[in-house]
């Protein structure tokens, strides 16, 4: 266990993270998990926050997981910032960090996958394959370890989401799953750990996806084709000055399928490549 100067408690193996939830629990306190891969921001902060509203006791953990990167992705190059997550997570009034290294997590023999179908099927889960493999699982360890009332995720990750919902009904695991809303500059640009991949010029140009799939739910709303605006909203990025188009999509805002009318509930989804960074983005399509 590591102390440090400060009332946030950080741990490194699920032993210590147990002691700590027991006796919590012994003290009839409510507790919140917020995993994250750390380089906090202030979208990270905003689930803490949210966090302490809601639950005695909070948790925030802090793992760059590899099992959900790619061999051709940015495992290595992932920021990495321990002390200055932990001065803000003690900042936030978190209470417990939980920090574990890669062999705390997945000891020798480790050889089990969560694999959710259908959600995870689609969108990321075609451009980076075995990704939600490796969030599920990780996120499924993270909730049998803690064993918290509630998780909360950034709705930044909105097919993330839907695969933590999917696997936390089917296995039973009794915890409330809540979403807290994107936390964006005031540019439009989503909060994201990978937007330090940025250099200014593409930093000037990243807005423009908010700006895009805003535009194009507006537009399937007041009735507009949906293949025609998608592949204008592409043709505008393109026009920007950004690069691979992983997809800019409109689907079922929960089964994530292609959105077939516009009775049902939908979202688009963006994935974009721009210099280093590869950036996510989502809109709900108003009604
Ligand atoms: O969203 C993230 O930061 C990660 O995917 C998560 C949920 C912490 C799992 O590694």
């Amino acid at each position: 266990m590591l102390l440090k100067d400060s009332s946030l408690i950080a741990v490194r193996d699920v032993e210590s993270l147990r002691r700590r939830v027991q006796a919590w629990r012994r003290d009839n306190l409510s507790i919140a998990l917020v995993p994250t891969m750390g380089a906090l921001h202030k979208g990270h902060i905003t689930l803490m926050d949210r966090a302490k509203k809601m639950a005695d006791r909070v948790i925030a953990t802090i793992f760059v997981n590899p099992k959900q990167f790619g061999p051709r992705e940015d495992f290595a190059a992932y920021p990495r910032q321990e002390n200055a997550d932990f001065e803000l997570l003690n900042a936030a009034g978190v209470d417990l960090l939980f920090a574990p290294d890669v062999p705390a997590m997945y000891p020798q023999g480790f050889a089990t996958s969560v694999h959710v179908s259908g959600v995870s099927d689609v969108l990321d889960g075609v451009a980076r394959p075995g990704h939600f493999d490796g969030v599920a699982t990780v996120v499924t360890k993270l909730l049998l370890q803690a064993l918290p009332d509630i998780a909360l995720f950034g709705e930044k990750d909105y097919q993330q989401l839907a695969v933590i919902r999917r696997f936390v009904a089917d296995l039973n695991i009794p915890v409330d799953i809540i979403q807290v809303p994107t936390v964006r500059d005031p540019d439009g640009l989503a909060m994201s750990s990978r937007n330090a991949y940025l250099t200014p010029a593409e930093r000037a140009i990243a807005p423009g996806i908010y700006a895009a799939i805003s535009l194009a739910a507006r537009q399937i709303a007041a009735g507009e084709d949906i293949a025609q605006t998608l592949a204008a909203a592409k043709t505008t990025l393109t026009q920007q000055g950004f690069g691979t188009i992983d997809y800019v999509d409109a689907r079922h805002a929960e089964t994530l399928q292609p959105l077939t009318s516009r009775d049902e509930p939908g979202r688009i989804l963006a994935a974009v490549h721009l210099g280093r960074a590869r950036l996510i983005d989502n809109v709900a399509i108003p009604k």
